[in-house]
């Protein structure tokens, strides 16, 4: 496996490593692409830091990432040629951000690549990332996950260029978070965590980084939402270890299932993680109970039961919804979730799922 191609050149971490930024970007102008509530510390955080710079902000980013929000950062970045890429934020700033520096330097149609009618050309220029959310990983990976709005299909867009140069991982700016954002994103980096240690495209090395990642996050993400500042960084670490991990072994079921469920009802990722997390465990651990006995050892539980027993009270301590109830859920929905779901997360499930099985759970969650 390697690894070299699929993580950033340069990750680093700790409590103020944001005050590095103007020594790691290159000469010449700056696109920063942010969410909505990021501006104002942005403001106060990051202009600072660029000195003299040429800089624009890109449109806000949105929670679920529009094709549409990609498309017109795309025009922004040419505009002013921009040559370093600021991604801030959570999950959508920063995805937006990778797709945005792969994009925009080659004549690429932005809808063209999504739907893989077009490959994502190379990168000629910097691209650095700054998460403020607690779990997704974007600042590692090599993917950014983009809604169709027309469509309504939400997948990854994916290519040679979609890696980020410098990934600048600060416990502090999740100071800024508020607990259910904590919760949220912190769910999904759990799931990453777990996911990537029963997958099947998992190895010794992944394996031992996403239980590194789930120690961290077990540990930290209860204390984390009740706003103990001590507990983020290792929020943070877990959350950029899962990355690590999920980079090269990719995930399971929840992940696959969850990109459309979380489309077509509106359910914010790491929430739709939390949804599904137990179900999808409690499915796979026929098919695995070896490696599954193996990581709830490893994690200090008696059993891959007690294991699926804290993830579900956790979920409640940290306020997270158990089904889809609350967004509506219809069984009109399946088909279009059914259909598409077989991303390559569903490949690395550790058991397979049928069209049945998928339908069955996530009538089991209604
Ligand atoms: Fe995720």
């Amino acid at each position: 496996m390697k690894y070299e191609k699929t993580l950033p050149q340069d990750i680093r971490f700790g409590n103020g490593i944001r005050f590095k930024l103007p020594e790691v970007l290159r000469p010449g102008a700056v696109l920063i692409i942010c969410g909505k509530h990021a501006l104002p510390d942005i403001e106060k955080n990051l202009v600072p830091l660029l000195n003299d710079r040429k800089y624009a902000f890109a449109e806000p980013v949105s929670p679920e990432l529009p094709l549409t929000e990609v498309a017109a950062a795309v025009s922004k970045a040419r505009q002013i040629n921009a040559v370093n890429f600021i991604g801030w934020g959570g999950g959508s700033a920063m995805d937006c951000a990778k797709a945005v520096a792969a994009l925009s330097g080659a004549d690429a149609d932005c809808e063209d690549c999504f739907y893989g009618r077009a490959a994502v050309p190379e990168r000629n220029n910097f691209l650095v990332l700054l998460p403020t959310s607690a779990g997704t990983g974007a600042e590692i990976t090599a993917n950014a996950v983009i809604v169709d709005q027309a469509t309504g299909i939400k997948q990854s867009l994916r290519g040679p260029g979609m890696t980020a140069d410098c990934a600048l991982v600060d416990p502090e700016l999740l100071q800024s978070a508020p607990p259910p954002v904590i919760a949220a994103s912190g769910f999904d980096a759990l799931t990453q965590a777990l996911e990537s240690f029963l997958s099947l495209k998992g190895d010794a090395l992944t394996r031992q980084i996403a239980l590194s990642a789930a120690e961290y996050l077990f540990r930290s993400l209860a204390p984390a939402c009740r706003m103990e500042i001590s507990a983020l960084p290792d929020v943070a670490r877990g959350s950029m270890l899962a990355g690590i991990a999920f980079a090269s072994s990719g995930l399971g079921a929840v992940h696959g299932i969850g990109h459309p469920a979380g489309s077509i009802m509106h359910i914010p990722h790491g929430i739709c993680c939390a949804i599904l997390l137990p179900a999808v465990l409690q499915y796979n651990l026929p098919a695995c109970r070896e490696r599954f006995a193996e990581l709830a050892g490893g994690l200090g539980f008696t059993s891959p039961e007690a294991l699926i027993a804290e993830v579900i009270r956790l979920r409640k301590e940290t306020g997270l919804p158990e089904n889809f109830t609350m967004y509506g859920f219809s069984g009109d929905f399946i088909p279009f979730i059914v259909q598409n779901c077989r991303s390559g997360s569903m490949k690395c499930n550790p058991r397979p799922m049928d069209d049945e099985e998928v339908a069955e759970l996530l009538r089991s969650l209604a």
